[in-house]
């Protein structure tokens, strides 16, 4: 199956039809989101911490982050690719960051489009020039706003965006208006009020892409390891402390920790393996040895 191209989601965009969009961080992943038909597959600077085991986004290497990249474009399925710009790919200077974007655009034909988070466009003026050096090179942006990982800090924390005051809502709608005439194809928006996402996508002419951003939004994200349930410790498979924009399909992450427990017990009590997952000997050439 051929992957999907941006033309094909801006005319499903136009039909009205949501796009749907799911995170993968490896082939195994990755094939699971091909598989799905979901239109689109992210390869987030998320894995850090749900896949490697980092605390925070900024800490991932952008070569590990390359190598996770190829593991997932070797999924085959026609959810397309877009790749996340990991922190510290593209702060250092635009020729750095232009030479990175090139990098990871390089590692596969899958790879369609690049996104990127920016802050407030008056302020992350750097950023904003960023994204305009990338679309003046036709290379395709999505652009990801509101609550950006990249900034928690400078944000104050990981807090909904865009609900404290009327400057704040302008600063929101202003940066995608923004982001849109630089020529950014579509925008993450991520925790922001449902009013505030339906008011911005309305306005827009390209697809906005919500997590934590309610119903009014083109399309949704959410971060496979989330959804699954992936991780067998508690502090996520406990849903009061989950973030309320996950919504928490399965709880593999569990079952899988029960089953590889009941395999050691197994192992120690001699209940596995049995005689059906053992490999017979011939009696005659068993003789012949024993000759
Ligand atoms: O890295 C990621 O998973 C993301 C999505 C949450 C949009 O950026
Ligand atoms: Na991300």
């Amino acid at each position: 199956k051929r992957s999907l191209t941006i033309a094909d989601i801006k005319a499903k965009y136009v039909s009205g039809a949501p796009l749907s969009m799911i995170t993968a961080y490896d082939y195994l992943t990755a094939q699971w989101v091909q598989d799905s038909n979901s239109d689109m597959l992210l390869v987030g600077d998320s894995m850090a911490m749900t896949s490697l085991g980092y605390t925070s986004t900024t800490e991932l290497p952008f070569d590990e982050f390359k190598y996770h990249v190829q593991a997932v474009t070797r999924a085959s399925g026609s959810s397309m690719v877009v790749v996340d710009m990991p922190f510290g790919s593209f702060e250092e200077s635009y020729a750095h960051g232009v030479a990175n974007a090139i990098r990871l655009l390089k590692l596969s034909p899958k790879v369609i489009s690049l996104k990127v988070e920016c802050g407030d466009y008056r302020r992350d003026r750097y950023t904003f020039g960023f994204i305009r050096e990338l679309c003046e090179r036709g290379i395709p942006v999505m652009s990801h706003i509101g609550l950006t990982p990249q900034r928690a800090n400078s944000l104050g924390g990981f807090k909904v965006q865009g609900n404290q005051s009327a400057a704040e809502i302008l600063s929101l709608y202003g940066t995608a208006v923004q982001l849109q005439k630089l020529g950014c194809w579509s925008t993450v928006i991520e925790c922001v009020p449902h009013k505030v996402a339906s008011f911005i996508t309305q306005q827009l002419s390209i697809p906005t892409i919500g997590i934590g951003a309610g119903m009014g939004t083109s399309g949704q994200v959410l971060v496979v390891s989330d959804m699954l349930g992936l991780s067998s410790t508690s502090s996520d498979t406990d849903q009061s402390l989950l973030p309320r924009f996950v919504k928490q399909y399965d709880q593999l992450g569990p079952v899988a920790k029960a089953k590889l427990q009941q395999y050691n017990k197994e192992v120690q009590l001699k209940q596995f393996p049995l005689m059906e997952h053992s490999f017979k000997l011939k009696e005659t050439v068993w003789n012949e040895f024993l000759d």
